[in-house]
């Protein structure tokens, strides 16, 4: 018989205890941790051995030269950025976690998924676990999205759902959303770290063993975390953020775990009243409100999302504070990684920002993680302490070295590609030591300023 002991689990990572603890020893976050009933695990014992396994399946060892690989078959979204997120598709029978801010518009992107794989004359079913059928309805007219081959329904009842999806066999399943699903035979509520986990669990195994391709949608807390997050990214097959800023429309969809492709690739879209639009060249997107005159305190930056180049504008303000400690406020850019480009700024050039406050904002809510914006950055700052500005038609790539060195960067190539393709005549660039490389941008329509150094780059772009 199950043992049923009661166990105090952090909703945030996962780690369990035996008493309330007010801080988590794992994740370090105050006040997560929630009573719950855990079920212990039954022990199964391999036959003929004195090992304890904890096995759900017999298997046999084989040479790993004998083993037999299925083709993946993929399953198109029907949706270029989706798909290029999902490195060509979705993978058939993988699950999938869409992950993201209530209203941000997951149920929008699977139903419209869910619409576009239904024309490939496969069967849906969806499951309303938090929503009625008839609000997924509105939003599917909405959408043009209820076609013949989707099927919807109310139900937070795993054993239920279970049932449904061995009657109607579906070929696609979405879970909206998986904080809302529960099993009736774990003791927690609804929501918690033990329901997810568990929940997923059985999904997952349901996928594998009836080849269903499934999407589960889970909801991001408010410290930004899917609530068990940690728990469950390592279980799913793919887990993909769904991101945007509140007043805006663009939303950025981004890989953050792939069994069957790269990550970090993004997908862009534009959130309208017939649901969400591809945008394909999102460069242009970006860079659409920028001014026509070169203003002080912003550089265009080449970053490399993934496999695709997108071209970002970085502005930078910096001003007297009225602070004893001047303020540093970076959005879209890693506060260390700002810190650090001052402190170059400090010593190398001998830009004195101490009694200055300094903001930073990369434009269209793409946070740039790569040390190539470095030289952007930099000198997005200093044309606003200096008042100058960089010349309209100059982009900047470069990572910076901690003694004012330009250093290379990944893919170059990619980049002066895409700032030609957008009307950029200049860049800046770090110093090339490489002959392939330099024959191949050679071949790029755009003039070329090597720098090795960051006072270099002040003398080549500032105006
Ligand atoms: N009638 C409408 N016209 C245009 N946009 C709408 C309409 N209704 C909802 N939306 C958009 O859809 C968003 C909600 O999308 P939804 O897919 O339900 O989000 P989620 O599932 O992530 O909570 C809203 O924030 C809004 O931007
Ligand atoms: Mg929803
Ligand atoms: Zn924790």
């Amino acid at each position: 018989m199950a043992k049923f002991k009661s166990k105090w689990i952090c909703q945030n990572c996962g780690y369990e205890s035996f008493s309330y603890l007010g801080k988590c020893p794992d994740c370090g976050r105050f006040s997560t941790f929630i009573e719950e009933v855990v079920q212990e695990k039954v022990e199964v014992k391999a036959k003929n051995s004195s090992m304890n396994i904890q096995t759900s399946a017999s298997f046999n060892y084989t040479k790993i030269k004998d083993v037999k690989v299925d083709k993946t078959i993929r399953i198109s979204s029907g949706m270029e950025e989706f798909d290029r997120v999902l490195g060509g598709g979705f993978v058939e029978g993988s699950l999938c976690l869409l992950a993201g801010d209530p209203g941000i518009g997951k149920s929008t992107l699977t139903l419209q998924t869910a619409k576009n794989i239904s024309s490939q004359n496969k069967k849906i079913l969806y499951i309303c676990a938090e929503e009625s059928t008839s609000q997924v309805k509105l939003r599917a007219e909405r959408l043009n999205a209820d076609c013949d081959n989707l099927y919807v329904t109310q139900q937070n009842c795993l054993e239920e759902i279970i049932k449904q999806i061995e009657e109607l066999k579906p070929d696609f399943l979405v879970v909206d959303s998986i904080q809302s699903v529960f099993s009736a035979a774990i003791l927690s509520s609804t929501g918690s770290i033990s329901q997810i986990r568990e929940c997923t669990n059985i999904l997952m195994r349901i996928a594998k063993q009836f080849n269903i391709t499934t999407v589960i949608i889970g909801h991001v807390t408010k410290e930004g975390n899917i609530a068990g997050p940690k728990v469950l990214e390592h279980m799913v097959d793919c887990v993909l953020n769904f991101e945007g800023e509140k007043y805006k429309t663009t939303r950025i969809l981004r890989g953050i775990k792939n069994r069957f492709g790269a990550v970090s690739e993004v997908g862009v879209f534009n959130m309208e009243d017939s649901g969400l639009i591809e945008i394909k060249n999102p460069s242009e997107l970006f860079l659409s409100d920028r001014e026509t005159v070169s203003t002080s305190g912003s550089a265009i930056i080449p970053a490399l999302e993934g496999t695709r180049c997108l071209l970002l504008e970085v502005q930078a303000l910096t001003g007297s504070s009225p602070y004893p400690n001047p303020r540093r406020v970076a959005r879209g850019v890693e506060y260390d990684r700002l810190l650090q480009i001052l402190a170059v700024l400090e010593k190398r050039v001998g830009l004195n920002l101490s009694k200055q406050d300094v903001y930073l904002n990369v434009i269209g809510g793409i946070d740039i993680i790569e040390p190539a914006a470095d030289l952007g950055i930099a000198l997005a700052v200093l044309t606003s302490a200096r008042d100058a500005h960089i010349n309209q038609q100059t982009v900047c790539i470069g990572e910076i070295g901690l003694n004012g060195e330009i250093r290379s960067v990944d893919n170059l190539e990619a980049r002066l590609k895409e700032a030609q393709k957008l009307g950029f005549k200049r860049a800046l660039i770090p110093k090339i030591n490489n002959k392939t490389t330099r024959e191949r941008i050679s071949k790029i329509n755009i003039e070329i300023i090597e720098i090795s150094k960051i006072t270099d780059a002040i003398k080549g772009a500032i105006c």
